[in-house]
């Protein structure tokens, strides 16, 4: 059917799903293809949504979702009127997006990064301006920076960069904060920042503390194991922040997404072994890559990234021959999430025979 509609959706693809674990009879398979924690929730955190939180689901949520933001505002040392929650980043990522850009803008991101940024940008009616990554698949600042024109209304920063896992240092950051204007904001989207080992990398909260323009958004998505639940949230100026609440999603985040995150919360040490165990096995398996012979880029998130160019199809197929779902980028590279032990394994397996096949 034709029917009427905004021409700028149909140049963007939509968001593709990671796919779910293969399934082939008598194999164990894993789906290591959407950056999610291969651990299940905590006892203490599906305690908390079953006592405090399914006895009332006839009633809205909490809409500014005080108790969460208090506690995430003490948390990163800014005031209540700092923080605004999100169904997951994403939202955040929208609201930011539907506040500051439409028709004429232009809202600057490295690419490839997270897939959302186009689509996200496209819904608010303005522009994309994709700036290639590096040949190591890190931000090209320069090329970031020569982008900005009086069009500009905001410049996304993703640390570490999905895909690519990689990181961005201290001094990249400043160098975007000192050409930015003050009066454009710049998001740093730090989904995946607990699993960021690199020392010269920048902590956005940091960086907020000192800049007057900078937006941070972070998840319970990754770190904290709740990407079924969909809670995130933004830090940002009051004013930004009241702006951004105004075109947020009503009711975005159920109260059984905020009962859980302050359950998160509670149990942070427990979480923080887990982010550990994770960077350990990510090592472990960068490690035997490495002594395989395979060269990429440091990866500093739960995922790595081969870029595997024109080959790409053909490695994939043997992921899922093998029980592996992995993100795939068609003649670029595959993304894969650091999940299970026996996954990793399975990892290391799969590109040991990807090896002798000459890739
Ligand atoms: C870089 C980045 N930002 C934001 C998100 C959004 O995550 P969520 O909406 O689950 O918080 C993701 C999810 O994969 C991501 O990779």
């Amino acid at each position: 059917m034709t029917y009427k509609h905004r021409a700028i959706i149909d140049s963007i693809p939509g968001y593709k799903q990671g796919k779910p674990a293969p399934v082939t009879q008598g194999q164990r398979s894993f789906k290591i293809s959407s950056n999610e924690n291969p651990f299940e929730p905590l006892p203490s955190v599906v305690k908390a949504i079953e006592q405090q939180a399914l006895g009332t689901i006839n009633r809205y949520p909490d809409m500014r979702g005080w108790e969460l933001v208090e506690r995430l505002a003490a948390m990163d040392g800014v005031e209540p009127e700092n923080v605004v929650l999100g169904c997951g980043s994403s939202e955040v990522i929208t609201q930011l997006v539907s506040l500051v850009a439409g028709p004429g803008d232009e809202v600057i991101y490295p690419w490839r990064s997270f897939e959302a940024y186009p689509i996200i940008v496209a819904g608010a009616g303005a522009s994309s301006v994709q700036v290639p990554n590096l040949p190591d698949g890190s931000h090209d600042i320069d090329g970031i920076i020569g982008a900005l024109n009086e069009h500009t209304r905001l410049v996304i920063l993703n640390n570490p960069n999905n895909p690519t896992a990689t990181s961005l240092s201290d001094a990249d950051a400043r160098r975007v904060m000192e050409a930015v204007p003050s009066d454009v904001l710049v998001l740093f989207d730090e989904a995946y920042f607990q699993f960021n080992t690199e020392p010269n990398t920048n902590v956005a909260m940091d960086l907020f503390r000192e800049y007057p323009n900078i937006v941070v958004a972070h998840t319970f998505s990754k770190a904290y194991g709740l990407a079924g639940l969909r809670v995130g949230y933004g830090v940002a100026p009051a004013d930004v922040i009241d702006g951004m609440r105004k075109v947020s999603l009503p009711f975005a985040v159920s109260d059984v997404a905020q009962r859980a995150a302050k359950a998160s919360l509670d149990v942070s040490v427990e979480l923080g072994e887990r982010v550990q165990a994770i960077i350990a096995e990510r090592d472990r398996v960068v490690a035997a890559l490495r002594s395989q012979g395979w060269d990429f880029a440091e990866p500093y998130a739960n995922f790595f990234w081969l870029a595997l160019g024109e080959r790409t199809d053909e490695a994939a197929a043997i992921f899922t021959q093998a029980g592996l779902s992995v993100r795939v980028f068609s003649g670029e590279g595959i993304r894969i999430t650091i999940g299970e032990p026996e996954a990793n394994d399975t990892v290391i397996d799969v590109c040991q025979q990807l090896k002798t096949q000459g890739f």
